[in-house]
């Protein structure tokens, strides 16, 4: 059996990881492989190389994708959908493993429906993908809004500050939240939960009344009131904190993954080949807790990832701030 892997979308850390376990699960099934480079295009542009050992060497621990990444509208089109997977019967493809986010697992399901037997692992920094309660990526991405947390609130505290840190996340809070919980912040701003600017106001004066030293707003870039004009809003009013904004941006992205990034990627990449060994195409691999599950496609695809009400709540608790 020939298979091919791709990565497609947004990058996540721990994407090499992953094509590394694909690999390494279909050789020990004597199985051949392909890299496609740069996603979905690539299987229309008919970029295929093969992955062999010498490849893999050196890969798990590195941020990126060597397989580059993409996203192409064209497949997303019938007639696109039906030439990929031409193409893919042309080279001789008896199965392909997409890697990626939600509208990369829209993909995967459409060549499903175009006969090719596809299976999907959940690879975003945004982790709203359903049917998983982690995709590859976020655990590294939250580390990294962290670190940049706890790095801008040093110059806050020296500067008796208000900060607003600005996270990925497309339109999901979930990294924002995380991060706010990890980093100790006094405010999380995500879609799921609006936050009137004039309650952080509220807060933000409390907290000046009560001698804080410093501030912190993690805001989600999915939130309808966006960073920057949360910043005017505050910058506006006078006696409290002045504020300042980070956007942590593409770092978040990229960087190495971290370990837990790592192993996810090895069981998912392994279960995704075992399921098309076992006939399970149409499926996207997760995990819930030690277990690593096979959800069928349309099960995932158009659907929502809830984000849990109880770490809002759990946030703000541990900031304080609660209602
Ligand atoms: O969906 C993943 C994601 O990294 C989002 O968090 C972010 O909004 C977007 O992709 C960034 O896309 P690009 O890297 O193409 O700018």
């Amino acid at each position: 059996m020939k298979l091919a892997v791709l990565t497609a979308g947004g990058v996540a850390p721990g994407m090499n990881a992953a094509v590394r376990a694909v690999a390494q699960k279909a050789f020990s099934l004597g199985w051949e492989v392909v890299g496609v480079e740069d996603g979905f295009g690539g299987i229309l542009e008919e970029r295929f190389s093969p992955i062999d050992r010498s490849r893999l060497g050196g890969l798990m621990h590195r941020g990126g994708t060597f397989l580059g990444s993409g996203r192409s509208k064209a497949v997303r089109e019938k007639e696109g959908l039906e030439r990929a997977a031409q193409r893919l019967e042309e080279e001789g493809i008896g199965g392909l493993v997409v890697i990626g986010g939600g509208g990369s697992l829209t993909s995967a399901k459409a060549l499903g429906e175009a006969g090719v037997e596809a299976v999907g692992i959940p690879a975003t920094i945004d982790n709203d993908v359903p049917g998983t309660e982690l995709s590859i990526g976020v655990d590294t991405a939250i580390d990294t809004a962290v670190g940049a947390i706890d790095q801008v609130r040093g110059t806050a505290i020296s500067h008796n500050r208000a900060h607003i840190v600005e996270v990925m996340g497309r339109d999901s809070g979930y990294l924002a939240l995380m991060s706010a919980i990890a980093g100790g912040a006094e405010v999380a701003l995500i879609p799921e939960f609006e936050t009137e600017p004039g309650e952080i106001l509220r807060f933000l004066e409390v907290a000046y009344e009560r001698g804080k030293s410093h501030f912190v707003i993690v805001a989600a870039e999915g939130a309808e009131l966006s960073a920057k004009e949360l910043q005017e809003y505050i910058n506006e009013a006078e006696g409290t904190y002045e504020a300042d904004l980070t956007s942590v941006g593409h770092i978040q992205s990229g960087g190495d993954p971290t370990s837990t990034d790592r192993i996810l990627a090895a069981r998912l990449g392994s279960a995704a080949v075992e399921a098309l060994a076992e006939g399970e195409a149409g499926t996207m691999v997760g995990v819930s807790g030690e277990e690593t599950r096979r959800v069928p496609l349309d099960e995932v695809v158009g659907k929502e990832r809830p984000l849990d009400p109880d770490m809002y709540t759990l946030a703000q608790v541990l900031a304080e701030m609660e209602k």
